[in-house]
């Protein structure tokens, strides 16, 4: 079994900005920014031969490259127990209308479709449940995070693997998108 995610990159200049928001609560471990990324479709463990079908599947998509930011940070989670800090991203049109692609492609492979609404974040903190009173500071303090506006020309396959130092992603594919 391999598990896999489909994910955009991000440019270097952006990880900086994000490297800038992992500091300020006490006892937090941070992503480590090279491993942050904006996940459009998590797919979870598959039989390694469906890979080529996958690769295949998402080589046949196409969609223009665009431009996003990204824009403040919040958590998923309820207000005791907070699970996810992120940072978010701007609204953006071609980002849904990418992630849906990305979607029904997968769908049509055979892979089950995603339950949750797509809502496009990048993970800075994986909080396992800490109380909310101790990320209001940083929350308040960060509110107004914000980058300017960077190209996406690519969308990647990664495979994810899991062990206690955390987990490590290898890109399997990249597809680009069509140039202006
Ligand atoms: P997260 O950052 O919000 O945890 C690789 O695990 C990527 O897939 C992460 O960006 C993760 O999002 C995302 N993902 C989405 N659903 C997931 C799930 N059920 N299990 C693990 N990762 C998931």
């Amino acid at each position: 079994m391999i598990r896999l995610f489909v994910a955009l990159d991000l440019p270097g200049s952006v990880r900086d900005r994000l490297a800038s928001l992992c500091n300020g609560i006490p006892e937090v471990r941070w992503i480590d920014p090279q491993n942050m990324h904006l996940t459009l479709r998590f797919v979870g463990e598959v039989d390694e031969p469906i890979l080529p079908e996958i690769d295949a599947a998402l080589s046949a998509i196409r969609y223009p490259g665009f431009r996003l930011a990204l824009s403040g940070v919040d958590i998923f989670g309820d207000r005791r127990r907070a699970r996810n800090l992120w940072a978010g991203v701007l609204p953006s049109e071609d980002l849904t209308a990418l992630q849906s692609k990305v979607e029904s492609t997968l769908s049509r492979v055979g892979l089950v479709a995603e339950s949750r609404k797509f809502h496009p974040h990048i993970t800075l903190s994986r909080l396992k449940g800490m109380k909310v009173d101790r990320l209001v500071g940083y929350l308040e303090a960060n509110a107004a995070f914000m980058t300017e506006e960077f190209s996406i020309g690519a969308f990647v396959l990664y495979s994810s693997r899991l062990s206690r130092n955390g987990a490590t992603y290898t890109p399997k594919a990249t597809y680009p998108l069509d140039s202006a």
